[in-house]
């Protein structure tokens, strides 16, 4: 399916974005990467190093309309990944939080629009799009009333990919991604991806700091069952025009799971603390995913067990520790 397809990866330096182009590559794709290294967040040189002498990076800012009208010429997929992912920063910062996610999403399709209306579009977006839960699992037809900024943006570039694919048939799929781990996710700091925090936490044989009771119930996807999912999307005709949660549907509290990281670590301990000012005005409460919709329509499912994905990522922080922080 991929085999010799040119697939352009915005934010393909970072996390998930790194992630995906490994399996790209491994698909025999053609990939382009463009990042411009946003300070704070995941972009990492070392996410690539497996693959660097068969990919294109460009590092470069998805709003600069001439690079992005360059770099969409000829590709037949792209994965939409840059983005200001910095839940705290998002408050601090609005107004680059916009400009990232949205302009930066809307140069993107403008690109698109005038270089290559051929392509299939892949959004990343975040399960923070439907802000407090009112009802458990959370399907895609649940309210969407985000509690950040980051979310908003999220919500918003979304809706520009659907506009896009519904009036110039520019074939768009958007994701609302639940919380990700893995392999390559920054552990620098805690204001973006707490999963990851933990089990450096624990590697450090330090307290990690649950906030308020530790009951809060989340979903956590491992990151290779996240790249399988988008490649499936992009794969499916049917799928465009849509949005799909990605997720596990398995609830689980943060408490569980920073003990499990301990029992798996064999370091580490939990500590319980207050929330921080700035956590507790973006915290939107328990949520999991009702992943019925892209299991009916693309035949995905997840296929790593939380002990299996924590062991993995332990072992790979374990083997790259001073790559990290
Ligand atoms: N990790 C998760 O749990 C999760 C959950 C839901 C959605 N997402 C979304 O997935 C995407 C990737 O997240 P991630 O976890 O890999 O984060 P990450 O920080 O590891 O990667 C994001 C990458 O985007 C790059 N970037 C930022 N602004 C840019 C710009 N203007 N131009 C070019 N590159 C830019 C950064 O340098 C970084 O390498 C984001 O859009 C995020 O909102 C992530």
């Amino acid at each position: 399916m991929f085999d010799n397809k040119e697939v352009l990866v915005t934010g393909g330096l970072g996390f998930i974005g790194s992630n995906l182009c490994i399996k790209l590559v491994e698909l025999g794709a053609r990939v382009t990467i463009i990042d411009n290294m946003l300070p704070r967040q995941g972009g990492n040189l070392f996410n690539i190093r497996d693959i660097a002498d068969r990919v294109t990076v460009n590092v470069s800012d998805v709003r600069n309309q001439l690079s992005m009208n360059h770099l969409v010429k000829g590709k037949d997929y792209i994965f939409h990944l840059a983005g200001q992912v910095n839940h705290v920063d998002s408050m601090k910062n609005p107004l680059q939080d916009l400009e990232i996610n949205c302009t930066g999403t809307l140069v993107l399709l403008e690109a698109l629009r005038h270089h290559n209306r051929d392509a299939g579009v892949i959004f990343a977006g975040t399960r923070g799009e439907y802000g407090s839960s009112v009802k458990l699992p959370v399907d895609e037809d649940h309210p969407t009333n985000p509690k950040g900024i980051y979310a908003v943006t999220n919500l918003t570039a979304e809706k520009m990919v659907l506009v896009y694919d519904d009036v110039y048939k520019i074939r768009g799929v958007c994701l609302r991604i639940t919380n990700t781990y893995g392999p390559r996710h920054q552990m620098a700091h805690d204001e973006y991806g707490v999963f990851n925090w933990f089990i450096r936490k624990a590697l450090d044989d330090e307290e990690i700091p649950v906030f308020g009771d530790g009951r809060i119930l989340r979903d956590f996807l491992y990151v290779e069952d996240l790249v399988d999912s988008m490649l499936k999307v992009a794969a499916a005709d049917e799928a465009y025009g849509k949005v799909f949660n990605v997720g596990t549907g398995v609830p689980v509290s943060f408490f569980d799971l920073a003990e499990k990281i301990v029992a798996i670590a064999g370091t580490g301990r939990t500590k319980f603390t207050e929330f921080t000012r700035e956590r507790k005005e973006v915290e939107p409460g328990d949520y999991y995913a009702d992943i019925t919709r892209i299991v009916r329509t693309t035949g995905w499912r997840p296929v790593t067990t939380l002990d299996d994905g924590i062991a993995r990522t332990i072992d790979f922080y374990r083997k790259h520790r001073k790559e990290y922080w």
